[in-house]
């Protein structure tokens, strides 16, 4: 059984035969169900170089001895900058890591430390335990993720940002799940600040029966 635990924004935790953190912003998410230091983990998956992703990443894989997984600019920025961690940096394909199958995805956004640009930002396919789970990070829908599905689907479960203002809002997100055609979606990256408000249940609507819209609570989780 593998577990999806929502911890807020685009926070999640897979748990399975390893411990899988994504985007573990919770220091200063007004949203968060946990905090840093109650989190383990075995890999730590960024998806981009803004504060609200890479978060308390750092801070995580110092203590439990994490790797991060990043692209190869951010694991190289984060190296240079921090003392403790170790990285693994990578690009726009697929790896194994430690027996997870891991693929980094486009992601049409921006990555960079507020100022300057680092790398590229990306989302990651994982599949563990037979469980095949998609983080889109931060993006805006785009054609290409029909791809994801015939290259690496079925997709057990989608984890979709549905914020708008920065990222997809409802309309392109229930979008990107007719690309996806994921069995299950978890709506992430809105209401946690007032410019990404969102109604998820106005997501739930749109998708229809194209897919289970499951809609997490930070500290809920799903079990697959
Ligand atoms: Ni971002
Ligand atoms: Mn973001």
């Amino acid at each position: 059984m593998v577990k999806v635990k929502f911890l807020g924004h685009a926070a999640f935790l897979i748990e399975g035969s390893k411990k899988i953190l994504i985007d573990p912003f919770l220091s200063g998410n007004p949203k968060a169900a946990v905090k840093p230091e109650e989190v383990e983990a075995d890999l730590i998956l960024v998806t981009h170089a803004h504060g609200d992703h890479v978060g308390d990443a750092v801070e995580i894989a110092r203590r439990t001895g994490a790797k991060i997984v990043a692209m190869y600019d951010l694991a190289n920025y984060l190296v240079e900058k921090e003392s403790g961690i170790t990285t693994i940096g990578m690009n726009y394909g697929p790896t194994e890591i430690d027996g997870v199958f891991i693929v980094q995805v486009p992601a049409w956004h921006s990555s960079s430390d507020g100022k300057y640009s680092i790398g590229n930002a990306c989302g990651y396919i994982i599949k563990l335990d037979g469980i095949t789970i998609y983080h889109a990070g931060d993006t805006f829908v785009f054609g290409d993720m029909a791809l994801f599905n015939e290259l690496y689907g079925p997709i057990d479960v989608a984890l979709l940002p549905i914020g708008g203002h920065f990222t997809m809002g409802p309309r392109e997100a229930a979008k990107a799940v007719e690309l996806l055609r994921p069995r299950k979606v978890v709506p992430m990256h809105y209401s946690t600040w007032p410019p990404i408000a969102q109604d998820p249940e106005e997501f739930k609507k749109l998708v229809g029966d194209k897919a289970e819209v499951v809609i997490l609570q930070p500290g809920e989780e799903l079990e697959l």
